[in-house]
């Protein structure tokens, strides 16, 4: 099958968000290339992508039929040069490190169609710095997924000093054929846009429980029942509006004008994690995590599939699935 004239892909690094993206591409009916540097991780991206495809049969998204061929429709190699030579699209999900990024984009230079796009997954890296030895860095752009990108719509594409037009044009073409939500940043930015919310967000959790005013399980609760419910449906702005009632979003900053500026002179500034954060999250997350119910999930694997469960059931809401 062919999206947006793409038809045969290539997915360097088969780590968690390798073998989500790879899963994403062979559920659509596409032929993908998955390479890894390592033999074991070939191995568990090969075992990943099964059990994330047979889930996907499990929840009646996928027939076991289209679950065979797409099986069939993957090859995992450790030769970058097989994986790219005869691509039209390229997903790099290698470590996020300016370094390993550049060498394999390097070897992507030498290997790949000339105009295959090559999209990087990096989580907050700069593009331009990525690109800055690539012969082609024309044809770079960042591409962030959120976890799992197999599941989770959005696609935030940076561009490069150099990045064309028309890449950002095919990048978006594609990832729309696919189902997602590309969000094209005006500029770099480290960390892009959901990245630095999440962090902003999260840099006051930590705050708040170093602070003593509560516990890393009542953070979670706090945003699990209160905005993260609202945030599933709609943005911060959309959020305000309807809270400014008839006054709409500026009546409602107006409104509180006065008591959030007292709230952000007293907000978090850490730059640093604070002293002793790792292991107050760690015991924090371990007792939140022993308090849940068997049904939702008790250790990391029960819970991805119990957060996949009520993903698709969000996603069908939105209909996004
Ligand atoms: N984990 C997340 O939630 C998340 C979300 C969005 C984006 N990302 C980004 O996706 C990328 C991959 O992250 P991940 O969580 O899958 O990491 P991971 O550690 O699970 O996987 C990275 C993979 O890259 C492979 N690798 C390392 N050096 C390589 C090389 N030179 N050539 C080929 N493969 C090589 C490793 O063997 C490993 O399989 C990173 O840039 C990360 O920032 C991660």
């Amino acid at each position: 099958m062919k999206m947006a004239g793409i038809e045969k892909v290539a997915v360097l690094g088969g780590g968690l968000i390798g073998s989500s993206w790879a899963t994403n591409f062979l559920w659509k009916g596409l032929k993908v290339n998955i390479y890894d540097i390592s033999y074991k991780q070939i191995s568990t991206a090969g075992n990943r992508v099964r059990v994330n495809l047979e889930y996907l049969v499990s929840k009646g998204i996928l027939t076991q039929e289209r679950m065979d061929s797409a099986l069939a429709h993957a090859t995992y190699t450790s030769s970058l040069e097989e994986a790219v030579t005869d691509v039209q699209f390229i997903q790099e999900s290698v470590l996020e490190n300016y370094e390993v990024k550049q060498s394999v984009l390097a070897e992507v230079d030498k290997y790949a169609p000339a105009d295959a796009v090559f999209a990087s997954s990096t989580s907050g890296l700069l593009i331009t710095e990525i690109s800055k030895n690539s012969k082609r860095p024309d044809r770079c752009l960042g591409a962030h997924p959120y976890n799992p990108p197999h599941l989770i719509p959005l696609v935030e594409i940076s561009k490069g000093q150099k990045t064309s037009e028309d890449t950002v044009r095919r990048a978006c073409d594609f990832y729309k054929s696919l189902g997602k939500e590309p969000i094209v940043l005006q500029k770099e930015a480290l960390g892009f846009i959901a990245n630095r919310l999440s962090m902003a967000l999260y840099r006051e959790a930590v705050d708040l429980v170093v602070r003593g005013v509560c516990s890393v399980e009542d953070v979670d609760k706090a945003v699990n029942f209160g905005p993260g419910l609202r945030y599933a449906l709609m943005g911060p702005n959309l959020i305000y509006q309807l809270g400014g009632g008839l006054h709409g979003i500026e009546g409602l900053l107006k409104h509180v004008e006065n008591s959030v500026e007292l709230w952000w002179e007293d907000m978090a500034t850490w730059k640093k994690w604070p002293p002793g954060w790792y292991e107050t999250a760690r015991e924090g997350v371990n007792r939140e995590m022993a308090n849940r119910s068997p049904e939702q999930g008790r250790n990391t694997e029960e819970i991805t599939r119990w957060r996949d469960d009520g993903l698709i059931e969000i996603l069908k809401l939105l209909k996004k699935i």
